[in-house]
């Protein structure tokens, strides 16, 4: 082969074998990044006032950050003023694209319906197990309760949930509602027992070094979780399908945020 031609495909594997890496850098910094956010609330006067207002700080992560509420277009200001009671989903994005999420609560001055909340974590796999019960003072009968945009129920408990967070809003025959949120743990299947043995007896002998994606650690297999999921419901292993519980454990901790637990 002439000279130009060795050239060109020398240029072709290091173009593909640097982007590759590349997308594996990302994945992985956002996976062990230290960004987090906290926020102050102002709650609103009445409850149809637009007068309350959030805003939101940010540790750890990479600077420049940018702010969206309620998943709207990220932009540089952090502070959100002119809102009515109720909740609020708040994001940060740093330089390197890693996002958190949390979910901020405005009350307002008008109604003494106050809540609180007691989770028992998801440990059900493949159904999720998780349970919200939800407790008021201060509330006028009859009272009713929803969870993030669902539809109000007169039951004060949910359950079959996911591990994660949650708004909740409530009210009652004032017709004001109060919200607030609650965070589902995740007790579901674990690194070290569930999933690490099954990936190391069936697919670490040939994704342990040269074969994409690495499969090693649990950097690389959480960093890979959802092509992995997408693999074992597939065609992964090549010699035959994992077992129903086997693929249903990977799934479940994928699902949980693929925990190092
Ligand atoms: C006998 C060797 C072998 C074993 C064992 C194996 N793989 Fe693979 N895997 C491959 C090869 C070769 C490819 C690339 C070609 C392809 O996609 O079929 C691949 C590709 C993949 C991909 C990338 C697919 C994509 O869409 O980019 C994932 C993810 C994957 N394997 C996961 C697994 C998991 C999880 C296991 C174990 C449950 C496993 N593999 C077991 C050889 C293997």
């Amino acid at each position: 082969m002439s000279k130009i031609g060795w050239k060109i495909i020398m240029v072709m594997v290091l173009w593909s074998s640097c982007t590759y890496d590349h997308f594996n850098d990302i994945v992985n910094v956002c996976a062990h990044s230290s960004l987090s956010l906290t926020f102050s609330v102002v709650d609103a006067s009445t409850c149809a006032a637009g007068d309350g207002s959030i805003s939101i700080s940010t540790k750890g992560g990479v600077k420049s950050y940018t702010f969206s509420v309620n998943g709207g277009t990220y932009q540089a200001d952090s502070i959100y003023s002119n809102l009515k009671s109720g909740s609020y989903t708040l994001s940060v994005k740093d330089a390197n694209g890693c996002t958190t999420t949390q979910i901020a609560s405005v009350n307002n001055g008008q109604s003494s319906l106050r809540i609180s909340a007691v989770t028992t974590a998801n440990s059900g796999c493949p159904t999720p197990n998780g349970t919200i019960t939800i407790s008021t003072t201060g509330a006028k009968d009859p009272i009713q309760y929803k969870l993030n945009s669902g539809t109000y129920q007169s039951s004060n408990i949910f359950d079959g949930l996911k591990a994660g967070n949650y708004s909740i809003t409530v009210i009652d025959s004032t017709g004001c509602p109060t919200s607030g949120s609650a965070s589902v743990a995740s007790n579901g299947p674990s690194f070290k027992t569930d999933v690490s043995p099954i990936i190391s007896t069936n697919c670490s002998s040939c994704h342990s070094q040269n074969q994409t994606p690495n499969l090693s650690s649990y950097s690389t297999i959480s960093a890979s979780g959802e092509l992995v999921v997408g693999a074992i419901n597939s065609d992964m292993p090549p010699g035959g399908k994992l077992t129903a519980q086997q693929i249903a454990l990977i799934t479940c901790w994928v699902n949980n945020g693929a925990p190092n637990n």
